[in-house]
């Protein structure tokens, strides 16, 4: 297990503030919060970003580069796009001094315990447990695809109705929504569009909040409005997405044009995402 290491003088860090050091050749970050001390790795587990470089609020560094944040007492990643939790360290003040304590030797005992543990399991547990797993995950995502498949035979159906009872009737076709456009269907096609930061459809994210199906002025065509979230507001992804998004929905037919609204309210978190989506990233 590694020593303590002497960082800094409790003075020398502002409260709120937080500093960087170098601990046997790793770059941690040391926060000073209302009289208490925290420390973490200065790396984001995204993609490597500096965390001493972002905005700290409510116990929360957000990492500079895309905004994921993370919580400063025990590292924990609080938002997308992060998934793991970066390494947190031992802090103690001493005689004024701030002392650190790196926490991979430790780690590695808890990894150690926590495969002991497991192994200490009787099979049939395990086997109860996968069994269990593959149930709740084979089912969610068939329901999904269900629900999915069975709006947009229903809305053909129920335009064919409507088309066979006025078929040369434009003042009554004018307005109306085509028979093969809904929202369903939208929502499908919004499955091709691919976060460039997670590889996960923007649908299956949860990013997408509404979309609406309005009359055209032109018969038989439809504008298209939809509602959409980021992962967090400095996702540099957003105008890739926003492009991706009115590129896959205006190539639909009977689409005049789509209309695109980013918002950020509701504010997007990891609870939005489907099971599928959970599943591709791994979380449970
Ligand atoms: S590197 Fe930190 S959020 Fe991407």
């Amino acid at each position: 297990m590694s020593d303590y290491v002497r960082v800094a003088e409790v003075g020398e860090i502002a409260d709120p503030g937080r500093q960087t050091f170098e601990v046997d050749e790793q770059l941690i970050v040391l926060f000073h919060v209302d009289g208490e001390f925290f420390c973490l790795d200065d790396v984001c587990t995204h993609d490597g970003g500096p965390l001493g470089d972002g905005v700290l609020e409510d116990l929360q560094i957000a990492c500079p580069r895309h905004g994921a944040k993370f919580d400063i007492r025990d590292g924990a990643a609080k938002t997308m796009p992060a998934t793991e939790a970066t390494a947190a360290h031992r802090v103690k003040v001493e005689n004024g001094e701030v002392w650190v304590r790196l926490s991979n030797a430790e780690t590695e005992a808890e990894i150690a315990a926590a495969e002991n543990a497991a192994a200490e399991n009787t099979a049939a547990e395990n086997t109860g447990q996968a069994a269990q797993s593959q149930s709740i995950l084979g089912s969610a995502p068939a329901s999904t695809t269900n629900a999915l498949d069975a709006s947009p035979a229903e809305s053909s159906e129920s335009g064919s109705e409507a088309n066979a009872e006025s078929p040369n009737s434009e003042s009554a076709n004018a307005g109306q929504t085509p028979a093969e456009l809904s929202e369903a269907v939208v929502r499908e096609e919004l499955k091709k569009v691919i976060d460039p930061e997670l590889f996960v459809n923007i649908v299956d994210l949860g990013l997408v909040y509404q979309i609406e199906i309005r009359p055209h002025e032109e018969v038989g065509q439809s504008d298209v409005y939809i509602e959409m979230t980021l992962t967090s507001p400095m996702c540099p992804a957003g105008p890739q997405l926003v492009a991706n998004c009115k590129q896959v929905v205006g190539q639909l037919p009977g689409v005049a044009d789509t209309e695109l609204k980013l918002v950020m309210q509701p504010t997007w978190t990891p609870d939005c995402m489907t099971d599928d989506a959970r599943d591709q990233l791994g979380i449970f």
